[in-house]
């Protein structure tokens, strides 16, 4: 709809300047789903997933190659697994998941490649990502596990409202933290 506002000049003169708010507006940082047609998309999740700072931090291991981790993708997504990229000033900056539907519980995971860090992407990527699981959690609480000396990890979820339920250690002796987003 097009609109109008009047600003005053002078005494004498009023400027009416016109406007129109059908101009497409595209916010500089967005997710979209990953397109596992789109080798730049596919290639941009193995480069993050593969690099030192991030794979360090990842609950499994990386893919061993592209080849392994275009199969690990075609046999989750969309079947078990959301994958969304982040898209920040139109060049491809994180991603993050939603997996392991359980009856209760949806667990989400993100990661910033290591060009974006420290820039407040992943907490942007929480907040974009978080209204999305609504639209299907069905009364699901969304989970996640981190570990404890993951410092800017559990930064960010703290901020955007993960609070701690407890501890375990999985089957490589690796502490890892439950956290579940408050209502
Ligand atoms: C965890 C991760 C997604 C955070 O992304 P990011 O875009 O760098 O995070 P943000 O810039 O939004 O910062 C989040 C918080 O961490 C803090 N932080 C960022 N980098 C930090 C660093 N190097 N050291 C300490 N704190 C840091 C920020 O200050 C911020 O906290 P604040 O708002 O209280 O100041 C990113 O570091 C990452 O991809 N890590 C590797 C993969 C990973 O660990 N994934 C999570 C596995 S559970």
């Amino acid at each position: 709809m097009a609109g109008e506002v009047k600003t005053q000049q002078n005494q004498d003169l009023t400027m009416v300047v016109h406007f129109k708010d059908d101009i497409p507006w595209t916010p500089t940082t967005q997710l979209r789903q990953i397109d596992l047609a789109d080798e730049a998309d596919v290639a941009f999740m193995y480069e993050t997933r593969r690099h030192p700072k991030v794979a360090q931090w990842l609950l499994g291991n990386p893919p061993a190659s592209m080849d392994a981790h275009r199969q690990w993708l075609k046999s989750k997504v969309p079947a078990s697994r959301l994958i969304y990229l982040l898209i920040h000033e139109g060049q491809r900056a994180g991603y993050c998941q939603v997996y392991d539907f359980t009856k209760e519980t949806v667990e989400v995971g993100f990661a910033v490649h290591p060009r974006f860090h420290s820039m407040g992407l992943g907490t942007e990527m929480a907040n974009l990502l978080l209204p999305e699981i609504g639209k299907f959690r069905a009364g699901r609480k969304v989970i996640l596990y981190v570990r404890p000396d993951n410092i800017p990890a559990v930064r960010l979820y703290e901020k955007v409202g993960f609070v701690k339920i407890s501890t375990k250690t999985d089957e490589n002796g690796v502490t890892l933290a439950l956290y579940e987003k408050a209502d």
